[in-house]
C-alpha cells in the first residue's frame, strides 16, 4: 500500500493544470485556465482549471476534482493507480507501507498469476492464427459467427487444441511451474489441459490484465457443457467480474449508460457493431459488487434479456438489489428465442439500436406488467403481486421517485393508490428500522450543546387520520430547505475536524450533527442527506473527518460535492434579512470564524424548518376549516402555537449568539 505520507506528498506536488495539460490544451482566462472538456462533447470551452485552488470543473457536464480525480476519470484508473501515475510524472518515490516480507511475496505471487495467464493468452491466440487446425476450426468458427479479425484480436480470442496436454507441455517447457498452471485451472490435477478443443475467450480485469478464460465448445448437441470457465483465484473473483468492462469502460462513461447482457458473444457482437458500452454478467444474476463496478462509471443501466419469459422472471428477482443501489434501470425484452448477438446479426445495427431504444422500459413498470399478466383474474396472485411490487418500490432510496412509482403502478395494477402508499410506507419503515438498528450499535456521544429540538413539535397525524392518506396533502415541509441543507453540508465539509469547543472535545461536526440528528432523514435533497448521514456514521464511529478527506474522497459523488461547495462563493441568501426579520449586519468570513459559521447554519436551518412547518400546518388548518373538522382545527392550532414559540426562541437565541 502507498503510505499516507506519500499520498500527501503526491497531492501536494501534483499541479492540476500541469497534469491536465498533458491531455487537454488550455488557455488562460483571468486567474483560471479553460479548454474543451475531455468528458463530454462541446464546441465552446466550459472546462475550467483553477491553479490556485488546484481543482478543475466543467460547467457543461459537472465533472470536477483534483489532479488524482482527473487521472482516475480520464485514464480510467483506480485511486492507487492514479497516485502511481502522478508519482511517476513528478518523480516522487513512493513509500510503501506493509513492505513486510509476506506482503512482497503476496505481490510477487499475484504478478506470477498474471504472467502465466498472459502466457496462456498468447498461446491460445497463436494456436488460433498460426496453426492449421486453429485456423480451420477455431478461426473458421469465429468468422462464421461474423467476428472480424480486429475484434478477435482486441477481445483476445483464441483456440485451445484438442490434444490432451499440448498446452501444459509447452508451458512447462517454457519454464512455467505446474503448480501455478494448476492453481489457475489451466491444467487439471492429473496434468492434462483443462481447455481442450474449444474456442477461447480471455477474461480481462479493469486494467486489462488477464484474470482467466472461458472456453466454448464448437460442436452442437454434445453432452459437454457449452462453456467452461477458469476457477476463482485471487485475481478472478466471479462476483466482482463483468465481462467486457475493460473494453467498455470509456464508452460507458462517455454515453453515461451501461448496457448489460448475458453472454460473452453478445458483448463481442455488439461491440463490433459500434455499441461499445456493453458488459456481461456471464449468465448469473447481478451481485452487489458488480453493481458497484457499474456505478463507478454511470448510474444508468439498460438490461437486455434474452426472449424467454421464464428466464426473465428469475432474473427480475435479483434486481431489487439494483434498485437499492439507486441505479436507473431499464429493461429490454428481446423477441422470443433471440439473444442480443443473434438479434443484432438478424436485423442489423440500426434496427437493433432502434429496437432497444423503443422497447426499453422502466424496470418497475416492466415488472408490474409482467406480473400482472400472470396474475390476471386471480385475486390471491394479485395480492402477492402487490407485495412484490411494493417491496421493489420501497427499496428506492429517493422518496420523490418512490411516490412517482406508487402513482403509476396503482394505475397499472388498478389498485387504489392509498393501499400502495400504506404498503410502501410499511415496508420503508421496516427497512429504515433495520438500518437504524445497525447504526445504533455505535453509541451516540452525549452532547449538551444543542439548540431547541425540532422533532418534538412536528405535527403528528391525528388519530384515525393515518389511513386517509389518499386525500391530497399540502406540499411537503421539506421543500424550500435546499439552501439550508446545502449550508449544513458546506459547514460539515469546510470545517470538519476543527474544534468547536476544545474543552468539551467537541468538533464542529459533532456540534452540527447532534443538533440536526433527528431530522436528517427528512433532508429533502438526497445527496445532502446521504452526506450528512455519512458524517454522522463516521462521527459515531469516532473516525476523524477533515476537508481534505472529502475533497480527496474515492466516491466521486462526495468529492464532487465537496469541491462544488468549497468552490462556490460564500453568501447568505439575500432574502434572509427581509424574510426572516433577522438583521444580518456582518457577513461572516467562514474561514476566519468557523464557530459562528457553524452556529449560524444550525440556526438558519432550524428557523427555516420551523417556518416551513408552520406554513405546512397553516395549510392543514385551512383544509380542516373547509371540512369543518373542529377537533382537528384545535389540534393543529396547538401545533401552530408550539411551532411559533419554538421559532421565536430560536430567533432570540440566534440574535443573542450569532449577532452579538
Ligand atoms: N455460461 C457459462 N457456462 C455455461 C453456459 C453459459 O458460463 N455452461 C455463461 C457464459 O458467460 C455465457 C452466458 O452464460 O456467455 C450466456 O449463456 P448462453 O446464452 O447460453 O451463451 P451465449 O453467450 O449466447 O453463447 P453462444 O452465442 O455462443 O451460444
Ligand atoms: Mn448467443
Amino acid at each position: 500500500m502507498i503510505s499516507q505520507k506519500s499520498v500527501q506528498e503526491i497531492l501536494d506536488t501534483a499541479k492540476v493544470e500541469e497534469v491536465i495539460e498533458d491531455f487537454v490544451s488550455l488557455k488562460r482566462r483571468g486567474a483560471n485556465l479553460i479548454g474543451l472538456c475531455p468528458f463530454h462533447h462541446e464546441k465552446t470551452p466550459s472546462f475550467t482549471v483553477s491553479p490556485s485552488k488546484n481543482l478543475y470543473k466543467c460547467f457543461g457536464c459537472g465533472k470536477a476534482g483534483n489532479a488524482v480525480r482527473f487521472i482516475m476519470d480520464h485514464e480510467s484508473m483506480s485511486f492507487p493507480e492514479a497516485l502511481r501515475y502522478l508519482a511517476k510524472r513528478y518523480n516522487i518515490e513512493i513509500e510503501e507501507t506493509q513492505t513486510s516480507k509476506e506482503h512482497q511475496e503476496e505481490r510477487r505471487y499475484l504478478d506470477s498469476l498474471f504472467i502465466v495467464n498472459d502466457y496462456a493468452k498468447a498461446y491460445y491466440q497463436k494456436q488460433l492464427f498460426e496453426t492449421d487446425t486453429g485456423k480451420s476450426v477455431g478461426l473458421h468458427y469465429f468468422k462464421e459467427r461474423g467476428f472480424r479479425e480486429e475484434t478477435i484480436q482486441s477481445f483476445g480470442l483464441g483456440y485451445a487444441p484438442a490434444k490432451k496436454d499440448a498446452f501444459t507441455l509447452q508451458a512447462t517447457q517454457d519454464g512455467h511451474s505446474l503448480e501455478l498452471l494448476k492453481k489457475l485451472g489451466l491444467t487439471s490435477k492429473y496434468g492434462r489441459d483443462f481447455f481442450r478443443g474449444r474456442v477461447m475467450f480471455t477474461l480481462f480485469n479493469l486494467s486489462g490484465k488477464v484474470v482467466g478464460f472461458a472456453g466454448r465448445i464448437m460442436q452442437k448437441d454434445v453432452k459437454a457443457p457449452k462453456y467452461i470457465n477458469s476457477p476463482e483465484t485471487e485475481v478472478y473473483l466471479k462476483s466482482k467480474f463483468l465481462y467486457g468492462a475493460y473494453q467498455a469502460r470509456k464508452s460507458i462513461r462517455r454515453l453515461d449508460e451501461c448496457i448489460l447482457v448475458e453472454g460473452y458473444t453478445d458483448v463481442i457482437s455488439l461491440h463490433q457493431a459500434g455499441i461499445e458500452n456493453v458488459v456481461a454478467s456471464s449468465g448469473t444474476s447481478l451481485t452487489v459488487d458488480q453493481i458497484g463496478l457499474i456505478k463507478r462509471y454511470t448510474p444508468n443501466v439498460k438490461i437486455l434479456y434474452d426472449g424467454d419469459a421464464a428466464g426473465v422472471k428469475a432474473a427480475l428477482r435479483g434486481l431489487d438489489l439494483v434498485l437499492e443501489q439507486d441505479l436507473n434501470v431499464r429493461v429490454v425484452l428481446l423477441p422470443q428465442g433471440e439473444d442480443p448477438d443473434s438479434y443484432l446479426q438478424q436485423v442489423g445495427t440500426e434496427a437493433f439500436q432502434e429496437y432497444i431504444e423503443a422497447q426499453a422500459r422502466d424496470f418497475i413498470f416492466f415488472k408490474t406488467d409482467l406480473l400482472m399478466e400472470e396474475a390476471a383474474g386471480d385475486p390471491i396472485k394479485k395480492t402477492k403481486l402487490i407485495k412484490d411490487i411494493v417491496s421493489s418500490i420501497a427499496r428506492i432510496p429517493d422518496p420523490i421517485k418512490r411516490s412517482l412509482y406508487v402513482k403509476e403502478c396503482s394505475v397499472v395494477m388498478k389498485v387504489e393508490e392509498s393501499i400502495l402508499v400504506d404498503e410502501t410506507n410499511r415496508t420503508v419503515t421496516e427497512l429504515l428500522r433495520r438500518r437504524h438498528k445497525r447504526r445504533q450499535r455505535g453509541e451516540a456521544r452525549n452532547v449538551d450543546q444543542r439548540e431547541p429540538a425540532l422533532k418534538a413539535v412536528a405535527p403528528e397525524p391525528a388519530e384515525g387520520q393515518g389511513e386517509d392518506d389518499a386525500a391530497p396533502r399540502p406540499s411537503s415541509p421539506a421543500k424550500g430547505l435546499e439552501l439550508q441543507e446545502r449550508e449544513i453540508v458546506r459547514v460539515l465539509i469546510s470545517h470538519a475536524g476543527k474544534m468547536f469547543d476544545a474543552e468539551e472535545g467537541l468538533t464542529v461536526e459533532a456540534y452540527v450533527l447532534s443538533n440536526i440528528e433527528e431530522v436528517i432523514d427528512e433532508f429533502h435533497h438526497e445527496h445532502y442527506r446521504q452526506l450528512v448521514r455519512y458524517c454522522l456514521e463516521r462521527t459515531l464511529a469516532q473516525e476523524p473527518l477533515s476537508t481534505q478527506y472529502f475533497v480527496n474522497h474515492r466516491d466521486p459523488n462526495i468529492s464532487r460535492l465537496a469541491i462544488d461547495l468549497l468552490q462556490s462563493p460564500y453568501e447568505y441568501s439575500p432574502n434572509w434579512i427581509g424574510l426572516h426579520n433577522l438583521p444580518l449586519q456582518n457577513q461572516l468570513d467562514p474561514e476566519q470564524n468557523f464557530k459562528k459559521d457553524s452556529i449560524n447554519v444550525v440556526f438558519m436551518y432550524k428557523i427555516k424548518k420551523a417556518d416551513q412547518m408552520m406554513l405546512h400546518n397553516q395549510a392543514e388548518i385551512r383544509q380542516a376549516q373547509d371540512a369543518g373538522d373542529h377537533e382537528q382545527i384545535m389540534r393543529l392550532l396547538r401545533v401552530q402555537q408550539k411551532l411559533s414559540q419554538l421559532r421565536n426562541e430560536l430567533a432570540a437565541k440566534f440574535k443573542a449568539v450569532v449577532l452579538k
